[in-house]
């Protein structure tokens, strides 16, 4: 047992949990999904795996993403880089929902399945369903060899290594990496890119790992802002654009291994809602960052503070403005808008380890919870 124990400890790389060290490997994990595929100096970007098949991707009338949890928050990132790059219409859609809803699928359509364990059942029943209707089957899994990665026609895979934690952190990162150079090399074989814009995408996505490892080094100032809110009973999460996925994710994170419950929402959508919940006791986590929806954000955390809620804002390095109103500000570096959850996710995800370790959650396996669902 003894031997079992100090075996464990090794693996965890001097982690007190996996989920830690997997949020600390993130920099490596995107750098490792981009090796050999993007050259920010040559300006190539190329994936082996779907070079028989970007034409028909380039061409396609529409994409329909699936996938469950997490990765259905990935998907709902990549609709927004697919449509803004590519000019490709995206659905999403969970898994479970698209396999029994006699989805229209025809056979020009593309439907990507993003799987971190290739393993999901519901994925890879929507993915036979798609299958029979003729669609082109693309996969964005992480372990190499699963059932959804041998049950498509093509695809990527992610590079983010074993992920142990049933929360999904490197995972995610990683899919949103390739996702993005999938978007990038429709966009181009499309010819709907401007050169200059692919170029500037390419040497961005470089630039993330360094990104994120600067994210990590707020890891002491998270674990006290988590330290004040460990006995919050509710925890809303902002976001708007690229960052709402996010928001969903963050707050995912939380319920996961805090038991604490989180909702994540549109930023605009609080009104229509959430805003009921907001009083003194709430906090709310806003993904503030300088980006085209800043300013409707930061009218968004006025309309919290007037009453009274407690905002953790997630901001842009040197945003002077925020600091003032809010409760609480967490820097990340400034990052490309159609990047920017690689790096703004980053924060969340050590919020919610830091409130599960203070309330003495079993981080690495949440009750109920497991990393792969093989059943429906
Ligand atoms: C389970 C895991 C989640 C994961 C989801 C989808 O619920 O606990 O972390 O996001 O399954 O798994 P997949 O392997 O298909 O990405």
């Amino acid at each position: 047992h003894k031997v079992e124990l100090e075996l464990e400890a090794i693996e965890k790389g001097g982690f007190d949990h996996f989920m830690l060290k997997e949020i600390f490997e993130q920099p490596r994990s995107i750098a490792d999904s981009m090796r050999g595929r993007v050259n920010a100096d040559t300006g190539l970007l190329l994936l082996g795996g779907l070079r028989d098949y970007l034409d028909k991707l380039a061409a396609s009338k529409r994409i329909v993403i699936v996938g469950c949890g997490t990765s259905w928050h990935a998907g709902l990132v990549a609709e927004y880089i697919f449509e803004e790059l590519a000019r490709i219409p995206v659905e999403v859609e969970y898994a479970s929902e698209f396999r029994y809803r006699n989805p229209i699928i025809s056979e020009g359509d593309i439907v990507i399945a993003i799987s971190q364990s290739g393993e999901t059942a519901d994925t890879l029943a929507a993915i036979e369903l798609a299958k029979s209707k003729g669609a082109t089957i693309f996969g964005v899994c992480n372990v190499v060899g699963s059932s959804i990665a041998r049950a498509t026609h093509a695809g990527a895979y992610t590079h983010a290594g074993p992920e142990i934690g049933v929360a999904s952190t490197k995972a995610f990162t990683a899919q949103v990496t390739v996702l993005t150079l999938m978007a990038l090399a429709a966009a181009q074989r499309k010819g709907v890119i401007a050169d200059s814009l692919f170029r500037q995408l390419l040497v961005e996505l470089e630039s993330i790992p360094a990104k994120v490892e600067k994210v990590l080094q707020a890891a002491e100032k998270i674990k006290e802002i988590a330290y004040i809110f460990t006995y919050a009973r509710n925890f809303i999460y902002l976001g708007r654009g690229l960052n709402f996925p996010v928001a969903l994710e963050g707050a995912l994170k939380l319920k996961e291994i805090s038991y604490i419950h989180a909702e994540g929402y549109p930023a605009a959508e609080m009104k229509h809602g959430p805003i009921a919940l907001i009083d003194e006791d709430m906090p709310v986590v806003v993904i503030a960052t300088k980006d085209s929806s800043y300013e409707k954000v930061v009218s968004n955390i006025q309309e919290v503070k007037a009453r009274k809620g407690r905002v953790i804002a997630i901001t842009t390095e040197g945003d002077t403005q925020l600091p003032g109103m809010v409760d609480f500000t967490i820097e990340i570096p400034k990052v490309h808008e159609v990047l920017m959850p690689l790096v703004s996710v980053v924060p969340l995800q050590l919020l919610a380890y830091d409130v599960a370790v203070m309330r003495g959650r079993n981080v690495d396996q949440p009750r109920n919870l497991a990393k792969s669902v093989t059943v429906e």
